[in-house]
């Protein structure tokens, strides 16, 4: 694929198969061998710890050439806008950015080739706003298929901050189509029935000793303009995963959150390491999914030689 910015388009096929290619990496599969550099640049207008580190973590075990991004120190702070600067980093010679932006939809006019002539780079979406986050959505896919070995008929519920959330909005795309039953729950002002058609809005409680997958959010403070006297402790007891709510799942269940944690609000502390958990798993399988879709992106441009 020339880019990779959201996961709406993606076929079933190639979810498996970049599933296929990142467990190849994490099982210590040899990586492709370039005949000619390959350089990239991360661009990181939102604040990142795991997709940040992860993407660059991927790209030096591809043995891809990154070329250091920081927005604050660049003349993005004298003004100039996402496409000059992605034109005058094409013009040194970087082929691909990963991107994040708080901007919805930021990488559409980029990726149209009509309305830029000149710009020829591939670009990878590490999160707009609250739209797409697909290489969060494809390393939690990997992680649920490590479990389940299959999507079809798996109950899920994403729970928490849905309205704010890219990865919720990617997770319920991706999982719908893949043909997971979805059910959504937490408090009714970050509902938005626009969700109805992915699945049905209950309580946890309902519904949590039949899940197969408990896929929790983090509050997202940062995108909220009104709290509607939000209280941790309200959030956390009706939820939260508890330890009580903990006892109630399923033997093979497992709880997702995409980090950071919000510790005593989404999650119990002692839990978030627990052996149902897979917050950490989710970490580490990003630096591998991230690099089947750097991948994927380096083929479909031909790039390195490829
Ligand atoms: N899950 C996620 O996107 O985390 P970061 O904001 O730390 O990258």
């Amino acid at each position: 694929m020339k880019h990779f910015v959201s996961v709406e388009d993606l076929q079933a096929a190639q979810v498996r198969s970049l599933i296929a290619r990142a467990s190849f990496f994490k099982n210590g599969g040899t990586v492709p061998q370039f005949s000619e550099p390959v350089y990239a640049s991360n661009l990181f207008f939102e604040n990142s710890t795991r997709t940040h580190c992860s993407f660059e973590m991927a790209q030096r075990k591809l043995g891809i050439q990154t070329i250091p991004f920081d927005p604050s120190s660049s003349s993005v702070s004298k003004g100039e806008s996402l496409y000059d600067t992605l034109l005058a980093l094409n013009s040194l010679g970087i082929q691909l950015v990963v991107i994040r932006h708080s901007k919805v939809g930021y990488y559409r006019p980029l990726i149209n080739p009509t309305e830029h002539q000149q710009l020829k780079m591939g670009i990878i979406n590490a999160g707009d706003g609250n739209g797409q986050h697909p290489s969060q959505s494809l390393l939690d896919m990997m992680t649920i298929f490590e479990q389940f070995g299959s999507f079809a008929g798996l109950k899920i519920v994403i729970v928490g901050d849905l309205i704010n959330s890219r990865v919720a909005r990617s997770n319920m795309e991706l999982l719908h189509s893949l043909g997971a039953a979805l059910y959504f729950s937490g408090p009714s002002c970050w509902y938005s029935p626009e969700f109805d058609a992915y699945g049905q809005y209950l309580t946890l409680d309902e519904i949590i000793s039949e899940m197969d997958v408990v896929m929790l959010l983090r509050v997202q403070h940062e995108r909220h303009t009104d709290e509607n006297g939000f209280s941790t402790a309200d959030y956390y007891e009706h939820y939260g995963m508890t330890l009580k709510r903990y006892a109630r799942l399923k033997d093979d269940a497992i709880i997702m959150h995409p980090g950071p944690v919000n510790r005593g609000v989404e999650f119990a502390t002692e839990l978030v390491e627990a052996p149902k958990s897979r917050f950490t798993a989710q970490m580490k399988n990003g630096v591998f999914m991230r690099m089947a879709m750097l991948e994927a992106v380096i083929r479909g441009r031909h790039l390195g030689g490829l």
